[in-house]
């Protein structure tokens, strides 16, 4: 049993929760994951480690009430207690050799993943860009924590209601065009953002990391689950990702492998928005 210690609300769809965690948080690294499952029904749900303290013993998840799941852990408060955490899992990211001046991008909840990979990329003395990209303001997160973790936070809007209008993608293209030289980029969001960072950066032949987010059950390379396909080749997200070469990935094929539940995922979040009366659609 995994004790909730402190819980905060980032929006009125994002959470925060610091779960203590001692074994975890003493070898978790920045782009690993761990699995939860709520009570002993419950999924097997992958959420990555935001931010982890060794001394306290605590490791930090930020997750979107989306469906059955979140809606569940969204529902419990501090001093609760979580049936199961299992991590760190995954392979931590890896600091591009000799980069020295890197993008990091995130969308939406995609920041909560992006936050760990700036912090570790500043931490190691490399020159961070942050562009973080939110619908609108009510739902920006993170701010503080990004600007604390890079040289430029650039936060954009899609309705200009906050930083720049617009997407990542156009302020990315326009910091490279300006004569920003990146020696890599990392952006982790919804599959679509991924998949067209990647088409914009492909030009300028700049190295581009994301960490994707298919299915995953058992998170050891067992199930198949979180199957995708990079470069041509079969890899499993769990334990030769999360993150991959951006330039390699078959987005396509993973959009269609995520939507495979859509019918059974609607029915359960409609279910617990009946239980829970709070708990509003994704
Ligand atoms: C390595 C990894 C790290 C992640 N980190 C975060 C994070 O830090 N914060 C965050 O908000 N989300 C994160 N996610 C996504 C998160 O796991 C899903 O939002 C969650 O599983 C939804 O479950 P649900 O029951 O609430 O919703 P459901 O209604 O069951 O599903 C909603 C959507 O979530 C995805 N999903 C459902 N089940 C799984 C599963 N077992 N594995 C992966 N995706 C699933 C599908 O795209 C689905 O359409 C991560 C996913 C992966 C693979
Ligand atoms: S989640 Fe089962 S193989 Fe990756």
């Amino acid at each position: 049993m995994f004790k909730i210690l402190r819980k905060r609300e980032l929006n009125s769809q994002v959470t925060l929760m610091v779960i203590d965690a001692p074994l975890i948080a003493k070898k978790a690294l920045a782009g690993q994951f761990i699995i939860f499952r709520i009570d002993e029904k419950g999924e097997r749900v992958p959420l990555t480690v935001a931010d982890y303290d060794r001394d306290a013993g605590t490791v930090t998840i930020i997750f979107q009430k989306v469906g059955r799941s979140t809606m569940l852990l969204g529902e419990l408060n501090e001093g609760d207690y979580i049936l199961d955490v299992v991590g760190p899992l995954g392979v931590p990211t890896e600091i591009p050799e000799g980069a020295k001046k890197v993008a990091v991008i995130g969308g939406g909840v995609g920041c909560a993943i992006a936050y760990p990979q700036a912090k570790a990329l500043y931490n190691a003395g490399v020159e961070v860009d942050v562009i973080a990209g939110f619908r609108n303001k009510d739902i920006v997160i993170l701010e503080d924590e990004m600007r604390a973790v890079s040289k430029n936070l650039y936060v954009t809007t899609d309705d200009g209601s906050y930083g720049t209008k617009g997407f990542v993608t156009d302020k990315l293209k326009e910091l490279i065009d300006a004569g920003n030289k990146y020696d890599c980029v990392i952006a982790i969001g919804p599959v679509p953002m991924m998949k067209f960072v990647c088409a914009v950066i492909k030009p300028y032949g700049i190295k581009t990391i994301v960490s994707l987010n298919p299915i995953m059950i058992d998170g050891t390379g067992m199930c198949g689950g979180c199957r995708v396909r990079v470069g041509g080749k079969i890899k499993y997200a769990c334990v030769d990702g999360p993150d991959f070469d951006g330039h390699e990935v078959d987005f396509d094929e993973l959009m269609h492998r995520n939507s495979a539940y859509r019918e059974q995922e609607q029915h359960d979040r409609e279910h617990i928005c009946r239980i829970t009366g709070g708990v509003r659609h994704a």
